[in-house]
């Protein structure tokens, strides 16, 4: 039924004599797009089955734009082109409902529902009682009014019995028609529904809100609610606001069918959309079984419910059981538990998490909410800290939906004790005290710590252990848990440390194991320097920039006394990770386990990819045997390498030069048989001067 297009020249040859009558075959074309577009309309938001791509709905309404700004005659009210346009407004007008718009007598547990299904069937006189089942949207109530199919007020529920008028923000709408499907209509039709935000409308609401500076809405039914009781219509229309219908209150020259299930049914054809959710049920069981399918994908709807409702399918047992203050006897709002509750917060901590992550968290005074108890509740974020000020002997609005983390929603400002501080977000990490970073356009800020913070141990010696870092084999997640778990590990170094007879004790390691893992670590100790940089978990410094990072610098004490502009110069490195790399290495306790590291004997080649380097003694191999006065042997042999040396754990053919310290071992006999040269420390000394002046000249 897709109607073909008029060409652009067909449409110009008639615009020319504007007050000329309007052509019959634009008359007709008009109103056939009107048509496809109400029809496609229905397809997507009341059958929730597009025919056709939203491209081509929307060429359908570009040329019925078009034809209607060419004949402005043209343009009913019900158009589809006339849903935004409307000035906008002072004040809402007030509405005087024709039928009042009641509310719901509640149920809050099982034993009231099978109280309701015991009343009803009393006054039924009958056995058994048939009920449709619905969700209750949490958004809010709205009387549609149709005459001759067209619409023509829309009113929000007020007290129920005057409201006011929403007519033009409810014509945004386009899950309202303006105009009912054709068929056999009411002369009159007073709808009445819910209007609401999605969860998903929601949140994007709040983003743009956001975006924009303004203040977030608390849910989404304050969303809808600010929404609709918009004056200006345009700010409605760029509003997700969607309307499920649950009722017919007024319904003149046409008979409506004896079922509520056939009525919704009804609607549905008229191009009004119903609640997906709807099942019939029997009896109390059967009202308690939809509740407890509806309560498990609660979080699943895509909207918000507050409970379900239950309403006596035929309308002849709805009308003799009549009305009771201002509710239906014949229905009852089955309410799921409160998403949302009041408490006091007595404090605010601001954990860390296992990436190093802070996270202010409010410390409540315990409350039920959804059926659990809350003692505690996210504030996200510094921003999010900082936008709810969220403060210490406040009462807040704490939420829990579903397997969420419940979070504080926001505080009632008029009930804040007097003299509440702002809370000031730490500036260094609760746990280890290292510099706390938050990188700009970032929500989250960071302990620095890395290495050095028990928050982030687990994490810090599993990834250090991982294979592309230091392959630890054996080092596997469990065991770096237990050990960590045990005390017997807090920073990397100490696995380093780990003999095979403490490890050979360890749950489910023998002592077979226990021995491969300590190869495993000897053999780890020897790695590259682009390697270890990435090891060292520092944050956004992955194994590519890690590779840069060595290539670049060349060695460890080179890179560490880099500043920003130098690290920004190697590539891939910005400014984020400048500074990240940076921190790092500025915090003491990251220092001391780097020291550790080469203290229990891992070393790394420096300088491997700098060949423009100068490596006076490059090919030359070293032992070195003995403790020096002048320096530790992991500094010597870092210096020697980063000459362009080899060292050596022992003594052989290809060995050029053993150093000796004092109380050297067995290596002295070996290299004097082998004929290979010996040096005492301070030789050792003045050859490294010697090679240290060479390479300092020629690189520069
Ligand atoms: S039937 C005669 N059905 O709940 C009353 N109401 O507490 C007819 N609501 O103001 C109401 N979902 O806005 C009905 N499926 C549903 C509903 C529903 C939400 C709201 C409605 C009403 C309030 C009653």
């Amino acid at each position: 039924m897709r109607p073909s297009r008029w060409s652009p020249s067909e449409v110009h040859a008639t615009i020319e004599h504007p007050f000329m009558r309007i052509p019959e075959r634009v008359r007709l074309r008009s109103a056939e797009l009107r048509k496809a577009i109400r029809y496609h309309n229905y397809r997507y938001h009341v059958l929730d089955d597009p025919e056709i791509p939203d491209a081509d709905y929307d060429t359908l309404m570009r040329e019925l734009e078009a034809l209607e700004a060419q004949y402005p005659q043209l343009i009913t009210p019900d158009s589809p082109t006339q849903r935004v346009g409307a000035a906008p407004l002072k004040a809402f007008g007030e509405v005087v409902h024709s039928v009042p718009m009641l509310s719901l007598a509640n149920a809050f547990d099982e034993e009231e529902v099978y109280e309701f299904d015991r009343r009803a069937r009393e006054r039924l006189g009958v056995e058994e009682v048939e009920y449709a089942a619905e969700t209750k949207l949490d958004g809010l109530a709205v009387s549609l009014r149709y005459e001759n199919g067209v619409l023509v007020r829309a009113a929000t529920r007020g007290d129920g019995e005057r409201g006011e008028d929403v007519t033009q923000n409810v014509r945004t709408m386009n899950t309202v028609p303006l105009r009912l499907m054709p068929g056999r209509i009411p002369r009159l039709l007073e709808v009445r529904g819910e209007v609401y935000i999605s969860t998903a409308g929601f949140e994007d609401l709040n983003r743009q809100q956001h975006l924009k500076g303004d203040k977030a809405y608390a849910n989404p039914r304050n969303a809808a609610a600010g929404s609709l009781r918009q004056l200006d219509p345009r700010i409605t229309a760029r509003r997700p606001l969607t309307m499920f219908c649950y009722g017919v209150a007024l319904a003149e020259g046409d008979e409506l069918p004896n079922r509520h299930v056939a009525i919704l049914e009804r609607l549905k054809e008229w191009g009004l959309r119903v609640s997906p959710e709807m099942a019939l049920v029997k009896g109390a069981e059967g009202c308690l079984n939809y509740y407890r399918e509806v309560s498990a994908r609660r979080e699943m709807l895509g909207y918000e419910a507050d409970g379900v409702v239950y309403k006596v399918n035929r309308i002849a047992q709805q009308n003799l059981m009549g009305f009771v203050s201002r509710a239906p006897r014949w229905a009852i709002a089955h309410k799921f538990p409160a998403q949302e509750q009041l408490t006091r917060v007595l404090g605010i901590d601001v954990q860390v998490g296992r990436t190093g992550a802070l996270t202010p968290v409010a410390r409540l005074q315990p409350v039920q909410v959804g059926g659990v108890t809350v003692t505690n509740a996210t504030l996200h974020n510094q921003d999010e800290m900082d936008r709810k000020d969220v403060r210490v002997g406040d009462m807040v609005v704490v939420r829990r939906a579903g397997d969420v983390i419940p979070e504080v929603v926001r505080v009632l400002q008029e009930r804040r004790p007097r003299g509440a501080k702002r809370f000031v977000f730490p500036t260094s990490c609760p746990i280890c005290e290292s510099q706390v970073i938050r990188v700009e356009g970032e929500a989250v800020a960071r302990c620095s710590g890395g290495l050095y913070c028990p928050a982030q141990r687990k994490q810090a010696i599993r990834h250090f252990a991982s294979r592309r870092a230091m392959d630890i084999k054996g080092l596997g997640d469990k065991l770096v848990d237990q050990l960590v778990e045990e005390g017997m590990v807090s920073t990397v170094a100490d696995v380093y440390r780990l003999s095979a007879k403490v490890l050979a004790e360890l749950e489910r390691m023998g002592e077979k194991s226990a021995d491969n893992l300590i190869e495993a670590l000897e053999k780890s100790k020897s790695t590259t320097l682009a390697r270890f940089l990435y090891a060292l978990g520092i944050r956004d410094v992955g194994e590519a920039t890690a590779t840069a990072l060595a290539r670049h610098f060349g060695s460890l004490d080179r890179l560490q006394g880099a500043d920003g502009d130098s690290l920004q110069s190697v590539p891939d490195v910005g400014p984020v990770v400048a500074k990240h790399v940076h921190s790092f290495f500025r915090q003491p306790h990251n220092q001391e386990v780097i020291d550790a590291l080469r203290y229990v004997g891992v070393t790394w080649t420096e300088n491997e990819y700098q060949t423009q380097d100068s490596r006076p003694l490059e090919g030359k191999t070293f032992v070195l045997s003995g403790a020096l006065e002048a320096m530790e042997r992991n500094e010597a042999k870092q210096r020697l390498q980063a000459l362009g040396a080899k060292v050596s754990g022992s003594v052989s053919g290809k060995t050029d030069h053993l150093v000796l310290g004092a109380n050297p071992g067995s290596k002295l006999e070996k290299a004097q048989r082998l004929g290979v040269e010996v040096m005492d420390e301070a030789s050792f000394l003045a050859l490294l001067t010697q090679a240290s002046t060479k390479k300092q000249r020629d690189d520069s």
